[in-house]
Protein backbone atom coordinates (compact mmCIF):
# COMPACT_ATOMS: atom_id res chain seq x y z
CA UNK A 1 0.00 0.00 0.00
CA UNK A 2 2.86 2.51 0.65
CA UNK A 3 4.16 1.77 -2.98
CA UNK A 4 0.68 2.90 -4.21
CA UNK A 5 0.29 5.46 -2.46
CA UNK A 6 4.11 6.98 -3.38
CA UNK A 7 2.90 6.52 -6.52
CA UNK A 8 -0.15 8.07 -6.46
CA UNK A 9 1.82 11.02 -4.76
CA UNK A 10 4.51 11.16 -7.72
CA UNK A 11 1.49 11.05 -10.33
CA UNK A 12 0.43 14.39 -8.64
CA UNK A 13 -2.68 13.24 -7.46
CA UNK A 14 -4.20 14.24 -4.52
CA UNK A 15 -6.01 12.07 -2.25
CA UNK A 16 -7.52 13.58 0.68
CA UNK A 17 -8.26 12.16 4.13
CA UNK A 18 -11.59 10.81 5.08
CA UNK A 19 -13.28 12.05 7.66
CA UNK A 20 -14.23 10.72 9.92
CA UNK A 21 -11.53 8.77 9.74
CA UNK A 22 -12.58 4.84 9.10
CA UNK A 23 -15.23 6.55 6.30
CA UNK A 24 -13.45 6.29 3.28
CA UNK A 25 -15.17 3.35 0.51
CA UNK A 26 -13.61 0.34 0.19
CA UNK A 27 -11.89 -0.42 -2.95
CA UNK A 28 -13.76 -2.08 -5.99
CA UNK A 29 -12.01 -5.17 -4.41
CA UNK A 30 -14.90 -4.91 -1.62
CA UNK A 31 -12.33 -5.84 1.00
CA UNK A 32 -9.37 -2.91 1.56
CA UNK A 33 -10.55 0.07 3.43
CA UNK A 34 -8.30 3.14 3.15
CA UNK A 35 -7.30 5.70 5.16
CA UNK A 36 -7.54 8.00 2.30
CA UNK A 37 -9.79 8.47 -0.63
CA UNK A 38 -8.23 6.65 -3.44
CA UNK A 39 -11.50 5.20 -5.05
CA UNK A 40 -10.84 6.58 -8.50
CA UNK A 41 -6.65 6.03 -8.10
CA UNK A 42 -7.70 2.39 -7.40
CA UNK A 43 -10.33 2.22 -10.22
CA UNK A 44 -7.11 1.80 -12.62
CA UNK A 45 -7.26 -1.58 -11.85
CA UNK A 46 -10.44 -2.09 -13.50
CA UNK A 47 -8.93 -0.70 -16.57
CA UNK A 48 -6.60 -3.48 -16.69
CA UNK A 49 -9.09 -6.07 -16.33
CA UNK A 50 -11.07 -4.30 -19.07
CA UNK A 51 -7.96 -4.45 -21.39
CA UNK A 52 -7.73 -8.33 -20.01
CA UNK A 53 -11.26 -8.49 -20.69
CA UNK A 54 -10.88 -7.15 -24.70
CA UNK A 55 -7.63 -9.35 -25.55
CA UNK A 56 -10.05 -12.57 -24.55
CA UNK A 57 -11.78 -12.21 -26.72
CA UNK A 58 -11.60 -14.33 -30.10
CA UNK A 59 -10.87 -12.61 -32.49
CA UNK A 60 -8.18 -10.66 -30.40
CA UNK A 61 -9.81 -7.36 -29.90
CA UNK A 62 -7.04 -4.76 -29.95
CA UNK A 63 -9.02 -1.13 -31.05
CA UNK A 64 -10.95 -1.62 -27.81
CA UNK A 65 -7.98 -2.82 -25.40
CA UNK A 66 -6.05 0.58 -27.01
CA UNK A 67 -9.48 2.85 -26.85
CA UNK A 68 -9.37 1.70 -23.14
CA UNK A 69 -5.50 2.02 -22.62
CA UNK A 70 -4.95 5.64 -24.61
CA UNK A 71 -8.29 6.69 -22.61
CA UNK A 72 -9.28 5.26 -20.11
CA UNK A 73 -12.56 4.04 -18.49
CA UNK A 74 -12.90 3.97 -14.75
CA UNK A 75 -9.92 5.89 -13.26
CA UNK A 76 -11.51 9.58 -13.34
CA UNK A 77 -9.43 12.88 -12.25
CA UNK A 78 -11.67 14.50 -11.97
CA UNK A 79 -12.71 17.83 -14.65
CA UNK A 80 -13.84 15.06 -16.97
CA UNK A 81 -10.26 13.68 -17.08
CA UNK A 82 -9.76 10.47 -17.12
CA UNK A 83 -5.99 8.40 -15.81
CA UNK A 84 -5.14 6.16 -18.15
CA UNK A 85 -2.91 2.98 -18.12
CA UNK A 86 -0.66 5.00 -21.34
CA UNK A 87 -0.08 7.83 -19.16
CA UNK A 88 1.33 6.12 -15.73
CA UNK A 89 3.49 3.65 -18.33
CA UNK A 90 5.01 6.68 -20.21
CA UNK A 91 5.10 9.01 -16.97
CA UNK A 92 8.49 9.88 -15.58
CA UNK A 93 8.55 8.35 -12.10
CA UNK A 94 12.18 9.20 -11.36
CA UNK A 95 13.03 12.01 -9.10
CA UNK A 96 16.31 13.84 -9.92
CA UNK A 97 16.90 11.10 -12.27
CA UNK A 98 16.65 8.26 -9.72
CA UNK A 99 13.74 6.04 -9.54
CA UNK A 100 11.41 6.87 -6.23
CA UNK A 101 10.51 3.10 -5.39
CA UNK A 102 14.74 2.85 -3.79
CA UNK A 103 13.47 3.55 -0.43
CA UNK A 104 10.97 1.13 -0.38
CA UNK A 105 13.75 -1.40 -1.72
CA UNK A 106 15.44 -0.74 1.65
CA UNK A 107 12.52 -1.31 3.80
CA UNK A 108 12.97 -3.84 6.25
CA UNK A 109 9.16 -4.38 7.18
CA UNK A 110 6.86 -3.52 10.07
C1 LIG B 1 -16.45 1.56 -19.66
O1 LIG B 1 -17.22 1.15 -18.55
C2 LIG B 1 -18.61 1.18 -18.78
C3 LIG B 1 -19.29 0.87 -17.47
O2 LIG B 1 -19.00 -0.41 -17.03
C4 LIG B 1 -18.97 0.21 -19.88
O3 LIG B 1 -20.35 0.23 -20.14
C5 LIG B 1 -18.20 0.57 -21.13
O4 LIG B 1 -18.41 -0.40 -22.12
C6 LIG B 1 -16.71 0.68 -20.85
N1 LIG B 1 -15.99 1.19 -22.02
C7 LIG B 1 -15.22 0.42 -22.74
C8 LIG B 1 -14.47 1.10 -23.84
O5 LIG B 1 -15.09 -0.76 -22.52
Amino acid sequence: MRFMLLAFMVAGAEAGPCTPVDSCPKLSDGLYCPVNDVTEHADINRDVKLVKDYLAETPLNYAMAKEVYTAGNFSSKGLGNMRTLQDLAQKDMTVDGKYTNVPLQNHKGP
